[in-house]
């Protein structure tokens, strides 16, 4: 009978692989606490994200995988934890140290629900249990307070150093947006630099905490505005959201172009309004069209996190102020954005391995 020491369960757990990292487990460095007696082993599993989508699959293979090698243990448990990766020599500039992923929320084309995708993967990352925050870029057109239902002006922060502004907070979210700063009803006119130069503000001025994830939901468009705003941003990367039509297709090319002319990786592609369920019967109806959204993340090799259907609950959430993965999450739209904001979390930690290895390889070779 095999004898139960840290050494030989380590050996047992080196045949259990995370499919998104393509490693196993020990390599991978996730493997943090083992215990064990003769009766029970207890080993806690570190993961690159609380939204790991694979967590049920690498929990069960761990206990598979000791069970195989263990047959006379009484007990197995697997404690699942987290810690968010981070890739910070790839951020430009270390305004933000502590907070660990940016990630810019873009279309070429305008009203294809950037707003609406951004609050909810922001709302649905942090019901997984991570810390985020949400950038409203838009300056021109700010409509995170009202999809977040938040009004009020934020507080000053005072030490000896620094005076910087709090970000609001709602739905387990960090929230900063212009609208927070002006009145409705006094239109802001802003030139490129000015609104680059605001947004980078938001990030050197705000008072941060520590995060997980910090959210930009970008203006629409390709023109200089936004070509400054990504290249002053310090971005890890950036998601497309498109509708499935081809005129939303075009622009989201020009999108996809010009992130990839200033070197930010793209993290994938979401299909948002891609068809809808009619309640009364059931039968689904492609408004816009099908299949667009796919089509483009093989044309441009990037992944393709998922399709988001047309409801009116994600409309009347929004309206509210109460984003539709909180107001209704039994639904199937909440359930595809839970789905959709893990996909993005699994390609963060991808990314970041990728170019820590890369990392690696560069010093290795100078
Ligand atoms: N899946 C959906 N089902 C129903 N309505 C939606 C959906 N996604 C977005 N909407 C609605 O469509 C409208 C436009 O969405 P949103 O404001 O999020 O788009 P946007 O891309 O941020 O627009 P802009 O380019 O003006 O910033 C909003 O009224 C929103 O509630
Ligand atoms: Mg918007």
């Amino acid at each position: 009978m095999k004898e139960i020491n840290r050494e030989s369960v380590l050996d047992a757990l080196k045949n259990v692989i995370d499919p998104d990292l393509n490693k196993d487990l020990v390599s991978l460095q996730m493997i943090k606490d083992i215990s064990h007696t003769n009766e029970e082993i207890t080993v806690t599993v570190e993961l690159t994200t609380p939204a790991c989508p694979l967590k049920d699959k690498i929990k069960q293979d761990c206990i598979n995988s000791l069970w195989n090698e263990f047959p006379m243990v009484k007990e197995i448990k697997i404690n699942m934890t987290s810690r968010v990766t981070s890739n910070n020599i790839g951020i430009k500039n270390s305004l933000i140290p502590n907070i660990k992923n940016t990630i810019a929320v873009a279309s070429g084309k305008g009203g294809v629900g950037k707003s609406t995708v951004s609050v909810n993967i922001a709302v649905a990352l942090a019901k997984e249990g991570a810390k985020v925050g949400l950038i409203d870029a838009d300056i021109y057109g700010p409509s995170i307070p009202t999809m977040i239902g938040l009004i009020e002006k934020p507080k000053i922060f005072q030490d000896i150093e620094t005076t910087k502004m709090v970000p609001l907070e709602n739905f387990g979210i960090s929230v900063m947006s212009i609208g927070f700063l002006i009145n409705e009803d006094s239109p802001v006119i802003w030139r490129g630099p000015m609104a680059s130069g605001a947004i980078k503000q938001f990030i050197s001025d705000v008072h941060w905490k520590e995060l997980d994830y910090l959210i930009f939901d970008l203006p629409p468009g390709t023109g200089d505005i936004q070509l400054t705003l990504v290249q002053s941003l310090p971005l890890s990367g950036a998601v497309i959201v498109t509708t499935p039509q081809n005129v939303s297709i075009v622009d989201v090319k020009k999108a996809l172009k010009m992130f990839q002319r200033v070197n930010v990786p793209i993290f994938g592609i979401i299909e948002n309004m891609s068809y809808f369920i009619a309640p009364d019967t059931g039968k689904r109806y492609d408004i816009f069209g099908n299949g667009g959204g796919e089509k483009l993340s093989k044309e441009f090799k990037v992944p393709f996190l998922g399709s988001i259907p047309i409801n009116q609950n994600v409309r009347e959430s929004g309206d509210k102020g109460s984003p539709v993965v909180f107001e209704f999450p039994e639904i199937e739209e909440s359930k595809k954005i839970m789905e959709i904001s893990r996909n993005l979390a699994a390609q963060i930690s991808i990314n970041n391995l990728l170019s820590k290895t890369a990392n690696v390889e560069i010093i290795l070779e100078s």
